[in-house]
């Protein structure tokens, strides 16, 4: 097919950045990832009111920054203002949710590896999935491995497809849906991520029979790193990179 290699797949992933260590989906999270030795980050994406991707992971502001209320009301200018790194830990105070363009430009600067995933607010997957590829794809160079591509949301994964038809997409599932293998095929997904508190080793084996390597989440401690591992996941999205150094590699 035409769909461009996955740069080679690190043992561990950084989830939301390094979700323990610094607060989530922000650039100092990427930062943290980075510098506990993490070669991927996986983030959350999602739009704000007028259209800009940023990266949060809850449909509302209340978790993760001092505001409230639902995120797809909050244009750029009012999500900026907030504070996204309090709730963490006073370190972290003033740290800003990022947009999709710092991000990348972080990333590549870090020459980090990055899964992103759309995580549209409920009515918005097609176009979730539109504007943060079709502004991803215009900044991310030829000469870098491309970013892997995954979405919960179908509709989501279906507009990537269209969008950036040579990226790969992780075929992202909480629960394995019956038609699991007819949409692995149909979008021609490069990985299956996966919950790893929902599988075992045979059902790693029916995965991985479709030709893919199969990445779980989320896995954040070494006897479970193992585990899963052991059943023949080729990488773990961990909230503690530096906490499972022992296995990366
Ligand atoms: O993409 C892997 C993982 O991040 C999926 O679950 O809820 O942490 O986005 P969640
Ligand atoms: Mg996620």
């Amino acid at each position: 097919s035409d769909i461009l290699p996955l740069g080679p797949l690190p043992r561990l992933i950084g989830h939301r950045g390094a979700a323990r260590h610094a607060p989530e989906n922000t650039l100092a999270g990427i930062r943290m990832a980075a510098a506990q030795g993490a070669k991927w980050v996986e983030v959350d994406v999602k739009l704000t009111a007028d259209l800009v991707p940023v990266l949060m992971h809850d449909d509302t502001l209340d978790r993760t920054t001092d505001g409230t209320g639902p995120a797809k009301d909050m244009t750029l200018d009012a999500l900026r203002a907030l504070d996204a790194g309090s709730w963490f830990s006073p370190a972290f105070r003033g740290e800003k949710v990022p947009t999709l363009v710092e991000v990348i430009q972080l990333v590549l600067a870090l020459n980090l590896g990055i899964n992103l995933e759309i995580k549209p607010c409920p009515g918005r997957e097609e176009e979730t999935a539109g504007v943060a590829l079709t502004l991803a794809y215009s900044l991310w160079p030829d000469d870098r491995p491309p970013p892997l591509v995954s979405s919960f949301a179908d509709a989501s994964l279906d507009m990537a497809r269209q969008v950036v038809p040579r990226w790969p997409l992780g075929y992202l599932i909480d629960r394995r849906p019956p038609n699991w293998r007819q949409r692995v095929e149909a979008l021609d997904v490069s990985t299956i991520n996966v919950n790893a508190r929902r599988e075992d080793a045979a059902s790693i084996r029916e995965y991985k029979s479709t030709g893919r390597p199969v990445l779980a989440y989320t896995v954040n401690t070494v006897p479970m790193a193992r585990e899963v591992l052991g059943w023949g996941v080729s990488s773990v999205f961990t909230d503690t990179p530096s906490g499972l150094a022992g296995i990366a590699g």
